[in-house]
C-alpha cells in the first residue's frame, strides 16, 4: 500500500508552496512514496525545481512513477500545468550539501532551496513490503537497513548475534526508551547461546524479525506482554535507529539544510518520537535564540483526530518549522 503523506495540508501552508515561483526549489529530504511532493507539485502547477533525497532506491523508483504519472493526468487537464524540474538523490540526506553542489555543477547555477521538507523515519512500504525486517508481524530477515543491506556497516542480525549484552541493552534503552531494556538483552543473548546437557555452549543464530518478536516479549514480565503495543516495538524501533545511525544523520542533516535555505526560506521536520523531536526543538531554539531564524511554529503542529484515525501511522507526528531571516 502506497504510503500516506502526514499533515500533508499543514507542510503546504507551513512551507508557503503556493507563494512559491518558477525559480523556486524545493527539497523533499525524504521522498518515501513522494506523497509530499506530489502535492507540492500540484499545488505549484509543476513550475517548480525539486531536489528529492531517499537512502532507498525502491523508494526513489516508486516516487518518480507517482510523479511522472500524475504530472501526465494533470497536463491532460489543463494545457498550462509544467513539467517539474526534478532531481532524485539516492543517498543518505547527512550528504545535503554535497549532493546540492553536484546537482549546481550540472545545473550551473547556484542552490539556495526556499522550502525544505523532512519526514523523518520509515514509510508504510517500507514496514509492510519491503521484506528488510522492519515488522515484527511478519517473517523476515533481520535487515532494517533504508538502503541495501550491503550498504551498511551493520545490520539489526549482526546487533543481536555479534554485540555484547551490555550493549545492546544501551541501544534498547538509549534508542528505544524502553525500561526493560536489561532483561530483553540478557534474553536475546540466552538465546544465541544454548547450553548442551554436557554445559557446552553452542551458538544458534536469531534470524528472522519473528523469532526475535518472540524473545523480547518473553523477556517482558508477564502483565506486560499483552498490551495494546506489542511489547518488541521500542526494540524494534531501537534496532531500526542503530543500524541506520539515525540520530547523527538529522543531527548533521538539518544545519546543511537550514545553511543553505534560502533568506526567507522555510525549513520543516516532521518527527515521530521524542529522541527526534528533541534534536530538531534545540536546533530551532538555537537558530531563533541566535537571530538567524523566526518560529512559524510556536508549538509543534500534531495532527487532528480525524487524520489520527485515518491514518494511525500519524498518531506520534510532530511538525516544527523555522523560517531563516
Ligand atoms: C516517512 S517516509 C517519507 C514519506 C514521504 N514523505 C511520502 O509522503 O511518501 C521516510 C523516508 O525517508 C527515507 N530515509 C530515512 N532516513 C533517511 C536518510 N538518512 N537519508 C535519506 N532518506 C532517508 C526512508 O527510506 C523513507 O523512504
Amino acid at each position: 500500500m502506497r504510503h500516506v503523506p502526514v499533515l500533508l495540508q499543514q507542510v503546504l501552508e507551513g512551507l508557503r508552496i503556493s507563494d512559491l515561483k518558477s525559480q523556486s526549489v524545493y527539497v523533499d529530504c525524504n521522498l518515501g512514496d513522494g506523497g509530499h511532493t506530489e502535492a507540492v507539485i500540484e499545488k505549484t502547477k509543476g513550475d517548480i525545481t525539486v531536489i528529492g533525497f531517499d537512502l532507498d532506491s525502491e523508494a526513489i523508483e516508486r516516487a518518480k512513477e507517482h510523479i511522472q504519472k500524475r504530472v501526465g493526468e494533470e497536463q491532460k487537464k489543463d494545457s498550462s500545468f509544467k513539467t517539474p524540474k526534478l532531481h532524485f538523490v539516492n543517498t543518505n540526506f547527512r550528504h545535503f550539501k554535497k549532493s546540492l553542489r553536484e546537482i549546481e555543477e550540472v545545473t550551473t547555477k547556484p542552490i539556495h532551496p526556499d522550502a525544505i521538507l523532512f519526514d523523518l523515519g520509515i514509510s508504510s512500504y517500507e514496514i509492510d513490503e519491503s521484506g528488510r525486517g522492519f515488522s515484527f508481524r511478519k517473517e523476515e530477515p533481520l535487515h532494517m537497513t533504508f538502503g541495501t543491506p550491503a550498504s551498511h556497516a551493520f545490520t539489526a542480525y549482526d546487533i543481536v548475534n555479534t554485540w555484547d549484552e551490555e550493549n545492546i541493552a544501551d541501544i534498547i534503552y538509549g534508542y528505544g526508551e524502553d525500561t526493560y531494556a536489561r532483561r530483553i538483552a540478557k534474553a536475546i543473548v540466552e538465546a544465541r547461546e544454548k547450553v548442551t546437557k554436557d554445559g557446552e555452549v553452542v551458538g544458534t543464530k536469531i534470524k528472522t524479525t519473528t523469532e526475535l518478536a518472540e524473545i523480547v516479549k518473553k523477556a517482558y514480565p508477564s502483565f506486560k506482554r499483552h498490551g495494546r503495543i506489542h511489547p518488541a516495538t521500542k526494540t524494534f524501533q531501537a534496532l531500526r535507529i542503530a543500524v541506520n545511525d539515525e540520530l547523527r544523520s538529522i543531527e548533521e542533516a538539518v544545519p546543511q539544510a537550514f545553511e543553505s535555505l534560502a533568506p526567507g526560506g522555510r525549513l520543516a521536520v516532521i518527527s515521530f518520537h521524542s529522541l527526534e523531536d528533541r534534536i530538531i526543538k534545540r536546533y530551532f531554539k538555537e537558530k531563533i535564540d541566535g537571530g538567524e531564524a523566526m518560529v512559524v511554529t510556536k508549538k509543534p503542529i500534531v495532527p487532528e483526530d480525524s487524520e489520527i484515525e485515518a491514518n494511525p501511522r500519524s498518531r506520534s507526528s510532530k511538525l516544527r518549522i523555522i523560517q531563516k531571516i
